[in-house]
C-alpha cells in the first residue's frame, strides 16, 4: 500500500482498488489508505458479495467494478440446457452452468424474458441493467466482439422501476436460494 499511496500522491494513478477482497481484507488495507474500488464476481445470479463487502464499500464510498457481471455469458440466455464447454473454457467449471443450477438459470431466464421485452432489451442487456442500479455498482463486461461490447453499453439506457428491480430481485431466488455460501464461483 505505501508504493500506491506514493504513486496516488505523485500523481501517476488516480485510484487504488482490489479484487477479490472480503469485507475483513477491506477494512484491514484501508488502515494503510484509501481503497477507491473492489473488484469482486457479482451479478444478478451470484450475489455473495452483498452478504460481506458491500455493505462496507457502501458505507465507506468504495466502488464495485462487477466482474463476471453477465455470470460469464449465462445471463445472455444464448446456452441451452446440455451445453458442454470445452474443457479449457473455464465456464466448464462454473458451478452456474451445472446440473440443477444450470436448470434453475434457465427458469428464472424465461421469467425473466417478459421483462426484457417489455424494454424492448435482451436479456444480458436487462441483467446488467439491474446491476448497474444496484448502490455503487459498476460493471466490467467481458464482450468479445464488438458488437457484444455495443449491446451491452446500451444497457447504461435502460431504467428500471422500483417495482421492476424488485420483480427480477425475487426471480434470480430460483437461482441463488438454491446456491451455497461459497464465494468461488468455479470447482476447482
Ligand atoms: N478480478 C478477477 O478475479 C476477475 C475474474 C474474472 C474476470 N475478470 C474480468 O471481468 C471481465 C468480465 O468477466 P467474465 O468474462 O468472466 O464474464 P462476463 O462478462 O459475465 O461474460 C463474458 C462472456 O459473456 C458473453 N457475452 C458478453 N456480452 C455478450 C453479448 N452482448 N451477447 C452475447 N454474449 C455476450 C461472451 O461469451 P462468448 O465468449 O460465448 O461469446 C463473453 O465471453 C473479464 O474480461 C475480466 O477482465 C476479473
Amino acid at each position: 500500500m505505501s508504493a500506491l499511496n506514493l504513486l496516488k500522491e505523485q500523481g501517476k494513478i488516480r485510484a487504488i482498488g482490489v479484487s477479490n477482497f472480503s469485507h475483513a481484507q477491506l477494512a484491514e488495507a484501508a488502515s494503510y489508505g484509501r481503497i477507491d474500488s473492489l473488484q469482486p464476481p457479482y451479478s444478478l445470479f451470484w450475489r455473495q458479495v452483498e452478504q460481506d463487502a458491500l455493505p462496507y464499500c457502501i458505507e465507506n464510498n468504495i466502488s464495485i467494478l462487477a466482474y463476471s457481471s453477465l455470470a460469464q455469458g449465462l445471463l445472455t440466455g444464448k446456452f441451452a440446457l446440455g451445453h458442454k464447454f470445452d474443457p479449457t473454457d473455464n465456464r466448464a467449471k462454473n458451478k452456474l452452468f451445472q446440473g440443477e443450477n444450470f436448470e434453475r438459470a434457465q427458469q428464472a431466464l424465461e421469467k425473466l424474458c417478459p421483462i426484457a421485452l417489455l424494454h424492448n432489451c435482451t436479456l444480458a442487456q436487462l441483467a446488467l441493467a439491474w446491476l448497474i442500479a444496484q448502490p455503487q455498482t459498476n460493471a466490467i463486461v467481458g464482450g468479445r466482439y464488438p458488437k457484444q461490447a455495443l449491446d451491452n453499453a446500451l444497457a447504461a439506457q435502460i431504467k428500471l422501476s422500483a417495482a421492476q428491480l424488485a420483480e427480477i430481485d425475487a426471480i434470480r431466488r430460483i437461482v441463488t436460494d438454491n446456491l451455497d455460501d461459497s464465494q468461488i464461483m468455479w470447482n476447482c
